[in-house]
């Protein structure tokens, strides 16, 4: 099946809270992409402008409260665009979760208007992430923004 097909039947299950939802949505994402190395989301602390560690799959991070402004979810927080990053030792402003992550995507989740959180995803791969990867993480942020 199309992955936006599991995907949408994963949020659309009646009886799941919305952060089983959001991890088994990490599980398949981490999955059916060899080179998602590391998959989880961050959300909005309240009013604080700082993102907590939501869902994941992957190794533990030590980044489990980033201010807004630091490392690359910390600019999308105030971004509110899509940041794609093929090399992050090319990038003065990156938190690093692990040694051997080489790229980042985060895309963020936008509800009404407001950046409420983001979804993060690592590769141990150099530059592996495709346009069509970046339709599908911001087509999911919309739809996770719509059961948010
Ligand atoms: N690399 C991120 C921090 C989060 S970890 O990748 C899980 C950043 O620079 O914001």
């Amino acid at each position: 099946m199309e992955i936006k097909k599991r995907l949408s039947s994963i949020l659309e299950s009646p009886s799941n809270h919305i952060d089983e939802k959001l991890l088994k949505i990490c599980q398949l994402l981490d999955q059916e992409y060899s080179y998602f190395n590391w998959t989880g989301f961050y959300f909005r602390n309240g009013d604080k402008e700082e993102l907590i560690l939501g869902p994941y799959v992957g190794a533990a991070t030590d980044h489990t409260v980033i201010p807004f402004g630091k490392g690359i979810c910390g600019q999308v927080a105030v971004s509110n665009e899509t940041f794609v990053v093929p090399d992050v030792w090319e990038q003065d402003n990156y938190l690093a979760c692990s040694l051997d992550t080489k790229a980042e995507i985060v895309v963020p989740i936008i509800k009404e208007g407001k950046n409420i959180g983001q979804i993060d995803i690592d590769s141990h791969t150099h530059d592996p992430f495709t346009a069509e990867d970046r339709e599908m993480l911001e087509w999911l942020c919309n739809e996770i923004a719509k059961k948010m």
